[in-house]
């Protein structure tokens, strides 16, 4: 069955009697009169659509847990919604951490994960009662020894690895290879265990974590990472006498920002991770394990858009036509990060033409701040509203203040409510953290 993850829109979208675009029953240009611009609008039926999906395709796996990547996006109403779904959380900050904890998060569904915790990160989420640590590297498993002696606990770990596999997505967005910052390559495995066997009293592995990439397309890779694990784990088991339970093959299922983009389903996924977990629990013996994953992207990715105002524009003589909007690389690094492109609409002339070519400028004092480069759109005008699909995973959750532009507002949509789920940042919180030493004032 198709998922969310394969839409470009969210589920929800539809063109109005007004003739506008809305999403959750709510009309877009109205949502940015009633909020202003820049606006992150969410859908929270795509994100309950795509909960359901995962749920439904694994169902057939009765030893799944399904775990949300709060680095995707993240705020309190987010870890409300992926509590009452059943979702863990996968968390990688304090910060993270922290905002799963005040939002009355049930801790013990928590994974932290991360390549450089810092000793105060570590306390934290030892204090706030983590589930599991996937620990990245040695210089870590020392670290997270020492904490959990000094607070006499006992704590279950992952050992991330890096699997070896390569696939096919922006460089920058690869995790799994060989050469990668992330995890204990393959030839550290037995170092380790002997360490947390002889030394590491505190922590008490149950298995091993490993995550590929992300934006992902192929069936396949997921098959040959389950495939690596289950040799780590039978040559574990062979090794040291330890029959590891539970494995986490991360996240990374890809989600269609434009009509090229030809993402996999979850069913897909699904069956090529159960498909691959029986064949080789078979082949090696070994009992069928606990499997976690985290997806982060396709769960809110498609759910999200944003939404800006026209404002200027410039046709270069004999050349590009520009349109400026309100926001740009600081709401939306995407595009001059990883030259991502997006679908865009104007939400109040849905139905003209798209045979304009136009170039989409950010505000921000750089030539690199391009949304979107030669698209087709209908004639803009000034103060249109101009709507970026598919900004939900990876948008607010890597905005700056540059150039000291305020962060954009958030909203939740539903059935014709829209709800406010991250306040605008006003100018007085830009300066609450300033200070001016006496000796300047
Ligand atoms: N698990 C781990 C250990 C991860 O590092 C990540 C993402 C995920 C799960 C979730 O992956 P997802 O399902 O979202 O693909 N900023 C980039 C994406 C970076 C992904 C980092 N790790 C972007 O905007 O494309």
């Amino acid at each position: 069955m198709k998922s969310a993850n394969q839409e470009i829109r969210p589920v929800t979208t539809k063109i109005n009697s007004k003739g506008n675009i809305e999403i959750g029953g709510c009309d877009l240009v109205e949502l940015a009169e009633k909020y202003s611009t820049p606006l992150y609008v969410f859908d929270e039926q795509t994100i309950r659509s795509m909960t359901q999906s995962y749920k439904s395709a694994f169902k057939a796996y009765p030893k799944m847990r399904m775990m949300y990547a709060a680095k995707a996006f993240m705020t309190k109403a987010i870890c409300k919604i992926m509590q009452e779904e059943g979702f863990g959380l996968d968390l990688c900050s304090g910060g993270e951490i922290f905002t799963a904890k005040t939002s009355g998060f049930d801790m013990s569904k928590t994974l932290f994960n991360g390549n450089n915790k810092s000793p105060e990160e570590i306390n934290m989420a030892i204090e706030y009662g983590i589930g599991t640590i996937s620990v990245d590297n040695f210089f870590e498993l020392a670290l997270l020894n020492n904490a959990a002696q000094s607070y006499n606990k006992q704590i279950r770990i992952l050992l991330r690895i890096t699997p070896g596999i390569e696939c096919h997505t922006h460089e920058y967005i690869q995790t799994g290879h060989l050469d990668s910052k992330f995890g204990f390559d393959l030839t550290q495995v037995d170092e380790a265990i002997d360490l947390i066997k002889n030394e590491y009293n505190n922590l008490n592995i149950v298995g091993l974590h490993a995550h590929i990439g992300s934006q992902i397309f192929e069936r396949r890779v997921y098959f040959d990472e389950v495939d690596v694990i289950f040799k780590e784990i039978k040559r574990i088991k062979d090794r040291h006498n330890i029959l590891l339970k539970e494995i986490n093959l991360g996240g990374g299922l890809g989600i269609k920002y434009t009509d090229s983009d030809k993402p996999i389903s979850v069913d897909e996924i699904a069956q090529t991770i159960i498909e691959s977990i029986k064949t080789h629990s078979t082949k090696y013996g070994i009992e069928e394990p606990v499997v976690f994953i985290e997806p982060g992207r396709s769960l809110v990715g498609t759910s999200g858009v944003t939404l800006y105002t026209a404002g200027s524009s410039k046709q270069v003589p004999k050349g590009r036509k520009y349109q400026a909007v309100d926001g740009g690389m600081a709401d939306n690094a995407r595009p001059s990060l990883y030259q991502a492109k997006y679908t865009v609409d104007i939400a109040n002339k849905p139905n003209e033409n798209k045979d304009k070519k136009v170039t989409i400028s950010g505000r921000f004092c750089e030539s690199g701040d391009i949304l979107a480069k030669d698209i087709l759109l209908p004639e803009i005008e000034e103060g249109d509203i101009i709507c970026f699909y598919d900004t939900g995973a990876y948008g607010y959750s890597m905005a700056s203040n540059y150039n000291r532009v305020l962060k954009p507002a958030a909203v939740l949509v539903n059935n014709g409510k829209s709800d406010i789920i991250i306040n605008r940042q006003t100018y007085e919180d830009l300066c609450g953290l300033d200070v001016i030493p006496d000796r300047l004032s």
